[in-house]
């Protein structure tokens, strides 16, 4: 049977893993987050694909090529999560399931954090859980695509 493929999308400022405020993101660089989430993958049976951009549209028409390539999407769109209706209406638009990670926890932040846009087209939200999120959105998918989760 071939292996399910699911596109891991990180949005901007997340290739500074490890750098950016340790004290919200931890020191743990981007690599070790790709490597993470290609472990995680490979314990479930799935092929993961990791992309990261920081580049609004960058991340919509890696979105729109997704469509006939993979079969779910996990998406930590950072800063986009809340203002970007263009990325709400990619995931839309291909219908996928996706889920939406965040490292941190941003209801627990500024208030200009608690909106989030892009979670609209995401069946489930992970947050707080650091690296693990990312884990917990694999699961979710592996599940749901294997039809255990309706
Ligand atoms: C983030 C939370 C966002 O509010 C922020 O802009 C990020 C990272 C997270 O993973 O906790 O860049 O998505």
């Amino acid at each position: 049977m071939n292996k399910k493929k699911i596109l891991v999308i990180n949005g901007p400022n997340l290739n500074l893993l490890g750098l950016r405020e340790p004290s919200i993101y931890g020191r743990k660089t981007y690599t070790e987050l790709e490597d993470y989430v290609n472990q995680c993958a490979h314990a479930l049976g799935l092929d993961a694909v990791l992309f990261q951009s920081n580049h609004e549209g960058v991340i919509v028409d890696r979105i729109q090529a997704a469509l006939g390539e993979v079969d779910g999407i996990v998406i930590n769109p950072a800063a986009y999560t809340h203002t970007s209706i263009a990325i709400l209406d990619a995931l839309k638009a291909v219908g996928l399931p996706a889920v939406e990670v965040h490292l941190s926890d941003p209801e627990q932040r500024e208030p200009f954090r608690r909106v989030s846009y892009t979670a609209l087209a995401c069946e489930r939200r992970f947050v707080g859980c650091g690296f693990e999120g990312y884990r917990l959105a694999l699961e979710y998918l592996n599940e749901r695509l294997s039809g255990r989760k309706a």
